[in-house]
Parts: structure tokens; sequence; C-alpha cells
């Protein structure tokens, strides 16, 4: 079947529960932007249901074409802001793993949403956020965060609390990586490749 660009009105709870029947794994990246990384994980990984949020349409609608285009079945692309989004997929404890790399510093990035009035909050990572991580993530599930930005990276890695939550060594995706990169997305190259020194801060953790 032709996939379809899902939004928070959808009823995610359902489409994730019978589309995760035929997966080994479901993993959640969030912030995609054009898809191009989740497409090359998602090919690499057959066995694993990918559940892709971006907030900006046209960026996911890209991710879209190449998801059609493949007839990839193992991708699964919600529109929207991740936080909302992830309060309302009502499952708990079902994913394996979360990929956030160069989450947005700044609210002021989308100055049309809020000047709408949507409760959006300052950063993505919050502590609200690590309870749903919490709330929807397996035991042993795992969180990789990558930024190029240092006090997002001090203020995420200090909301963990350490009596649910154990750090572990970084480990490469299985996908083809230029020396120096982390996770190869779009940003990281931009980063990497065009700032002489560039440091990468990024950490996994799992929940116990
Ligand atoms: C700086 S880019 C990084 C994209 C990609 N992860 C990478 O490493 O190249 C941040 C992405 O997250 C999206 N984004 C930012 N805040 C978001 C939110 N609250 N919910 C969903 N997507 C968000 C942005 O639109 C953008 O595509």
């Amino acid at each position: 079947m032709q996939q379809e660009l899902l939004t928070e009105e959808d009823n995610l709870v359902s489409i994730i529960k019978n589309k995760g029947k035929k997966f080994l794994k479901i993993e959640l990246k969030i912030g995609i932007n054009y898809g191009e990384r989740l497409v090359k994980i998602g090919h690499n990984n057959p066995s694993v249901l990918y559940i892709g949020i971006e907030i900006k349409k046209d960026n996911i609608t890209q991710a879209l074409y190449q998801v059609q285009e493949k007839k990839m079945d193992n991708i699964l692309l919600i529109n929207g802001e991740a936080f909302s989004i992830l309060k309302k997929i009502k499952l708990n404890h079902f994913i394996s793993q979360v990929h956030l790399y160069f989450p947005t510093p700044k609210k002021s990035a989308f100055p049309s949403l809020y000047s709408k009035g949507l409760e959006y909050h300052q950063r993505l990572v919050n502590k609200s956020f690590i309870t749903e991580l919490e709330r929807l993530l397996q035991d042993g599930g795992i969180f990789r965060f990558a930024t190029d930005h240092e006090e997002y990276y001090f203020y995420t890695i200090e909301l963990f609390n350490l009596e649910n939550w154990i750090a572990i060594d970084w480990s490469p995706l299985n996908i083809e990586l230029k020396k120096n990169h982390l996770v190869g997305s779009f940003c990281e190259k931009k980063f990497v490749d065009e700032i002489d020194g560039a440091t990468t801060y990024h950490f996994r953790v799992i929940k116990l």
C-alpha cells in the first residue's frame, strides 16, 4: 500500500500497533529533516520499523517521496511537533531506540507556529520529554543524542535520572559514515565538514 503522511489527528496507536506486528523492533527518529538518513537506515535494517517525526511539512514531504519511490514498507512518517505527537501515542514500552540528532536549540526557529499561540516548549528536550521517553522505551531501550550545541548537550545530559538510566559508550549506526562523522546526518555534514575543529557532543543512555 502507498505510504501516506500521518499527523497527530490520525489514530496513531492503531496504525503503529498494526504495522509494528510485522517487525522485530520499532525505533523512533525525531527531527528527520528531508529524511535522507532515515531512508538509508531503514534500507539497511528491514526488520526494524522506523517512525520518523518532523515539524516542517515541506521537509517531511521530501522524505515521503523517497519512501514512496523506493516502495519502503518499514518507515512511518508523522508530520507535527514531536512532544505533542509522543503524548498522543498511548502505547507504553514498545520502542527499542530513539534517535535525536542536532535538535533545534531555540523555539524562535518556528515563529509562525508559536505566534499561533500553540504551546511549545522552549526546547524539545526537557523534563517532560524525558518522562515521555521513559514511558515509550522498553526496558533496555536506548536514547541516542548528538548536537553541535555545547550548552544543549550539558543541559540534556543533566536531565537523566541515573536511577532510571545508565550511560553507555557510543556505537556507530550500521550505515556508511565518513571519518569524523557520528551519525552522517544533513546537519552533521554541514557542521563537521564546514567548521574546522568542530566538536559533536553526543551520548547514549539505556533505560533501566
Ligand atoms: C537542525 S535540524 C536536524 C535534522 C537532522 N536530525 C540532522 O541531524 O540533520 C532539526 C530538525 O528537527 C526539526 N524539529 C525541530 N523541532 C522539532 C519538534 N519540536 N518536533 C518535530 N521536529 C522538530 C526541524 O524542522 C529540523 O528538520
